[in-house]
């Protein structure tokens, strides 16, 4: 028995060594960890169980038979974070660049295939020169085995990508199609084509890191909801993003313990500034409500005139989205919206509540925002509100102007509790503006028509500058004291733990996309 014992042995070290020690050196020699490194210190202490060790590719093309490594480039198996169930899969860019061919596929499948039966995240962790050249057709059916897997297992399991060295080509869309995004800054591109095609078809000179780095897709582009300075952060964001999320679409978010105190936020009382136009931080009022430190924000880095990310609330997930005064006033624009919509319609999917603040004066105009379709992917935004059937609370601070205010999670599209500030002005349009449209006869008209606008201004914003015409209407459910907002938001929460809403039976609906 003990030859077998021993043949056991050797193939298992085999396995171990990856690509070999030079590879191994030169991965370090980058900053990057290697494939087994980043699964031991994403997974808690000891719980991983690999699956497919000893798989190897089936290819002899060009060389390929005498280059076969236990594994095929990518480990996978399972193993837990804080004592919950995660599938992981980690491309080894020490064998054969980590690159995707047949075996290396029906490795990460099989993960994918196991999470969605036992109703548990999949985390991978990229790092691959993309499809196997040597392989050929059959590493393009892989990645389409994959992105089938991926759309199939939206919205029934969490999918967490992790980009933590090269990703073109092809390969960058079964990220995208995973629910989020983190990429290390540095060692980490996303691309469709690199810089060389780049240069070819449209003549720009551009760098890896321009093209596709961490910081070009948590600015511009929006691919990465999350940045990390290294692996070892990367790693750390990977499970507290985890603690947040139910297994399934079926479970509820895990729950931490909450003993409470002293809710009252006397802080909020003066947080909102005399001058209307003058902004502050809606992060401040955020976690003023939430519970002390327990925010990760999603996307901190695009579209900043709106504010998302997960929190928790008497222990509990909420997911928040905020208009964000201090930039560009929190106006709506085509970005915010699908950031928020994005963001929303996880959330329902998931179970996790919604906690909207609202400080918004309307739509950003131009032609710019025209051209591009801010009529569509603000009705993305609006779409994603009224479908969503998780409770639904919404806070209004200040500005609820125009059609905006519908979107923000109005009462209308099915928001549950609608609370607003003494200082909320929900109305068509601002004071000054309207007054300047529906005045314009009598304000040329005076001798001081600088007077005149103030008077109606004055008069408009009287009768709708306020939160009372809305409350009276029963848009608004209460108006509240600033510094009672926690108290009122957890018990809006508590009572509707057990809200059931369900929509009308469809295939599915059509987002305007
Ligand atoms: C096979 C690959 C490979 C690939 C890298 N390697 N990419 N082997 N197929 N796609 C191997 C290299 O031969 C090398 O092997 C080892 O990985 C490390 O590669 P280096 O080039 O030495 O590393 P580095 O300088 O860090 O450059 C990394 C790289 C580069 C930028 C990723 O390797 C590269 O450009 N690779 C090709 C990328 C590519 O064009 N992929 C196809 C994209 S199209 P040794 O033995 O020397 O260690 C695609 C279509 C998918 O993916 C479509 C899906 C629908």
């Amino acid at each position: 028995m003990k030859e077998h014992f021993d043949a056991l042995e050797a193939r298992v070290a085999k396995a171990l060594e990856g690509g070999g020690a030079d590879r191994v050196g030169a991965q370090h020699k980058k900053g990057k960890l290697t494939a087994r490194e980043r699964v031991g210190l994403l997974l808690d202490e000891g719980s991983f169980q690999e699956i497919g060790q000893q798989v190897t590719h089936r290819s002899t093309n060009f060389g390929l038979d005498k280059q076969k490594f236990l594994g095929d480039g990518v480990v996978t198996g399972y193993g837990s974070i804080d004592g919950r169930l995660v599938y992981v899969f980690s491309q080894d860019f020490t064998v054969l660049g980590g690159s995707l061919a047949e075996a290396h596929a029906q490795k990460i499948c099989r993960i994918m295939d196991l999470a969605m039966q036992n109703g548990a995240p999949v985390i991978g962790l990229n790092d691959s020169g993309g499809a196997r050249i040597q392989e050929g057709v059959v590493s393009l059916g892989g990645y389409a085995d994959i992105f089938f897997r991926n759309v199939r297992a939206s919205g029934v399991i969490p999918q967490i990508s992790a980009i933590l060295g090269p990703c073109a080509g092809g390969a960058v869309y079964s990220p995208a199609l995973t629910d989020f995004v983190l990429m290390a800054e540095g060692t980490s591109y996303m691309f469709v084509t690199g810089p060389n095609v780049v240069k070819t078809v449209t003549h720009e000179e551009v760098s890896s890191e321009d093209l596709g780095g961490a910081s070009t897709h948590a600015t511009k582009s929006g691919v990465a909801h999350f940045t990390a300075v290294n692996e070892i952060d990367a790693i750390r964001q990977l499970r507290q993003l985890v603690g947040y999320l139910p297994s399934n679409c079926e479970e509820e978010p895990p729950a931490l313990l909450f003993s409470p105190g002293d809710e009252q936020r006397p802080e909020l009382d003066s947080i909102i500034p005399d001058n209307p136009n003058q902004p502050y931080d809606i992060r401040q009022v955020m976690n003023a409500v939430i519970d002390p430190d327990s925010s990760m924000e999603v996307h901190a880095e695009y579209a900043r005139n709106m504010v998302i990310g997960f929190a928790r609330v008497a222990g509990r997930t909420v997911g928040c989205v905020a208009n964000q005064p201090a930039v560009l006033a929190g106006v709506l624009d085509i970005d915010a919206s699908t950031k928020a919509a994005r963001f929303v319609r996880f959330c329902d999917a998931f179970n996790i509540p919604l906690l909207v603040f609202v400080d918004v004066p309307g739509f950003l105009p131009g032609t710019d925002q025209e051209w591009r379709g801010i009529i569509n992917h603000g009705a993305k935004l609006l779409y994603a509100f009224s479908e969503a059937t998780v409770p639904r609370i919404t806070v209004i601070t200040r500005k609820a102007y125009g059609g905006a205010y519908d979107v923000m999670n109005s009462k209308h599209i099915g928001c549950d509790m609608n609370f607003a500030w003494p200082s909320a002005e929900i109305a068509v349009m601002g004071a000054k503006g309207a007054a300047e449209i529906i005045f314009r006869g009598e304000i040329a008209k005076a001798a001081d028509p600088a007077a005149k606008l103030q008077e109606k201004e004055a008069q408009y914003r009287e009768q709708f500058a306020n939160p009372y015409e809305a409350a009276a209407r029963g848009y608004i459910d209460e108006v509240i004291r600033p510094s009672q907002t926690r108290v009122k938001v957890m018990a809006a929460l508590e009572m509707l733990r057990n809200k059931v809403d369900k929509l009308p039976r469809k295939k599915h609906g059509n987002i305007p996309l």
